[in-house]
């Protein structure tokens, strides 16, 4: 084989593939680190890289696409997989995925490569957006073949002479903009409180400060915009969330998460920005947007998660259900007030541009102007038919009677 492109993290798993592609396929191998705000010495990744036999390495800014193109997508979809997991490891996969593509056509690789294991989502996302994108391309995932244990893996390093790096926490870690994925080791135990040790972007809730602090999120049709006032582009307003809500300990996610392949896992996340922006985005859609609108756009919402979480960015419903989603987002511009305190996140104010209508209006001048007494004649008619069933159902009497 000629050339393949492989997505570089700088761990063992994938430092391993770079020499053991080599040996196997006998190729040149061009390695790709994309930065999604994982906050990795970068430079340090690419040394690390040729050093170990990489004939070519890129390293990717792609921070600003992930924002706009990903994360504010999911924030106008108030992306929560099962309600609780904002997506940060799987929304980061299809764009790294379309980068590697890139750099193949480039470089006129024939096969791409990643350092997924076999038990996970991500191999999923990885070989879907891959293959999408670049059908004619080979997709090799060895470390979904090769079945080494850490040892194994370790020893095969030392062999080679490939740096080992210190492995001083048990866990299994993603990190990007939109949060930190933290799984095995210690977690594994679903009965188990996560140690603190798991812990990185947020304090401990018991330990942050004993003032709550206030932050403001503005909005311009569903898409964050502003910090306390300030406008600010997006890579800078999640970073500066991240970090305000983590000092106050929010953004903890535990959870047991039913992955694509019908497996159940314990998850921790650390997801301050996430879950702020999410939270205060639905809050001002409740403000903008009709009942109708909402309890529909939920279904979509769900499903939008879903397609993300299961590998399928490149889905045409996902496109389809952006459409909609887009159109229902026309009026989500204003600003939304929430309290961080010891761990929690509150919504405490909303104010919209366009509020479906002011409520201060229906507890005062609108029902001046709408006549209290049609409310009678209303429900007359909304109740008839679960009133003509209980009728029959709990009195033994006959629907018509309910006319008498
Ligand atoms: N369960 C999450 C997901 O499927 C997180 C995966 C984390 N990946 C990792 N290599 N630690 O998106």
């Amino acid at each position: 084989m000629g050339k393949i492109v492989l997505a570089y993290s700088g761990g063992l798993d994938t430092s391993i593939l770079i020499r053991w592609l080599i040996e196997k396929y006998d190729a040149e191998v061009v390695t790709v680190t994309v930065n999604v705000g994982q906050r990795e010495d970068l430079k340090a990744l690419e040394e690390k890289a040729l050093k170990i036999g990489a004939t070519r390495h890129y390293s990717i800014d792609a921070r600003r696409e992930f924002a706009e193109k990903y994360l504010w997508s999911a924030v106008k979809a108030n992306a929560l997989y099962q309600g609780k997991y904002p997506l940060s490891t799987a929304l980061a996969r299809p764009l790294i995925a379309s980068k590697l593509v890139e750099v193949a056509r480039r470089e006129g690789a024939e096969a791409l490569a990643h350092g997924c294991t076999g038990r996970g989502n991500d191999q999923i996302r990885f070989d879907i957006t891959l293959k999408a994108l670049a059908p004619e391309m080979k997709v090799i995932a060895p470390v979904r073949e090769w079945n080494l244990s850490r040892e194994e893996e370790v020893a095969y390093a030392r062999d080679r002479g490939i740096p080992i790096p210190s492995k001083d926490k048990p866990y299994s870690i993603d990190q990007n903009l939109w949060g930190r994925s933290i799984e095995c080791g210690p977690l594994d135990d679903p009965a188990a409180e996560p140690p603190e040790d798991a812990f990185e972007w947020t304090v401990k809730p018991e330990e942050a400060p004993d003032q709550p602090q206030y932050v403001t999120i503005g909005f311009e049709k569903g898409i964050p915009i502003a910090l306390n006032g300030r406008e600010m582009e997006a890579v800078r307003l999640i970073e500066e969330l991240n970090s305000l809500a983590g000092s106050q300990g929010v953004g903890r996610i535990d959870h047991v998460e039913d992955r694509v392949m019908g497996l159940k896992s314990r998850e921790v996340y650390e997801c301050p920005a996430a879950l702020t922006l999410i939270e205060a985005h639905r809050d001002l859609e409740k403000l903008t947007l009709t009942g109708r609108e909402l309890s529909f756009k939920h279904l979509v919402d769900l499903e939008w998660a879903w397609l993300a979480y299961a590998g399928l960015w490149v889905h045409p419903l996902r496109e389809a259900l952006e459409a909609f989603i887009e159109a229902s987002q026309e009026r989500v511009t204003g600003e939304v007030k929430v309290k961080l305190y010891k761990g929690s996140l509150t919504v405490v104010g909303r104010k919209a541009q366009k509020p479906v209508h002011d409520l201060t209006l229906t507890t005062s001048r609108l029902m001046e102007a709408l006549d209290q007494a049609l409310a009678r004649g209303f429900i007359e008619h909304w109740g008839l038919q679960a009133r003509a069933c209980m009728l029959e159902k709990v009195e033994g009497k006959p629907k018509e009677s309910l006319t008498d």
